[in-house]
């Protein structure tokens, strides 16, 4: 009580804790990687999910590569996604609701445990059918600024596992490779390692839809 006292007159700002980020800190702390459902509203997750379907309609979308901006390639049989980068200097209403809470987490990580995050690069991702991601890493050998991945997922409500597109994070359990699978329910978030966690994107059966972005260093 003290403690807390002294914290806001000292730093001029009350601190509250926020029991979802606590349980994200908790769960990377722990295994490296974290799921939360409902991360954001179901409100939230249909007009970005029709900010990026509009997007998309609009022809805006790109295959996506492998390798970092300067240095990529278009391999389909690695990955089949396309994607559209977005400006958070221009945001629409959706996206600027999605930088709050984004920007919200972020300086809440940079406070409690120093995470260091300075920068930070997301896009919509559209996997059409028949489509998958193959198992990978997702820093690249002359960038390793990316800290944590973080995917948010826009699929409607009725999204079934038979849709295909589980997420698949390899984890190590005392040496013995297990392997965790995650279904693409709208309003979930996942966020891993990005330096340590290997991870693949199943044959996906029905159009899949996304945000994915990297919390990075400088
Ligand atoms: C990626 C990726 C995972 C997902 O875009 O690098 O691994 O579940 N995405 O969409
Ligand atoms: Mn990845």
């Amino acid at each position: 009580m003290i403690d807390a006292l002294q914290n806001q007159l000292f730093e001029d700002i009350p601190f509250v804790e926020n029991p979802v980020y606590e349980k994200i800190i908790q769960d990377i702390g722990l295994n490296k990687f974290s799921i939360i459902d409902a991360f954001f509203s179901s409100e939230m997750v249909s007009q970005l999910r029709q900010s990026l379907l509009n997007k998309h309609e609009e022809d805006r979308f790109k295959k996506a590569a492998i390798g970092n901006r300067v240095n990529e390639v278009i391999v389909k049989t690695i990955r089949g996604d396309q994607i559209l980068w977005i400006d958070e200097s221009l945001p629409n209403a959706a996206e600027h609701l999605f930088f709050d809470q984004i920007n919200d987490l972020v300086s809440y990580l940079n406070t409690t445990c120093f995470m260091g995050i300075l920068h930070k690069e997301f896009h919509y991702a559209l996997y059409p059918k028949g489509t998958f991601y193959k198992r990978h890493i997702d820093t690249f050998q002359n960038d390793d600024r990316r800290k944590l991945s973080f995917v948010c997922y826009l699929n409607t409500e009725d999204w079934k596992p038979e849709n295909g597109g589980e997420l698949v994070l390899y984890l190590d359990e005392n040496g013995i490779e297990t392997e965790k699978i995650i279904y693409p329910f709208p309003g979930r978030i996942v966020i891993f390692e990005s330096q340590i966690i290997e991870h693949e994107v199943k044959l996906v059966e029905t159009e899949r839809l996304s945000i994915t972005g990297w919390l990075k260093t400088r």
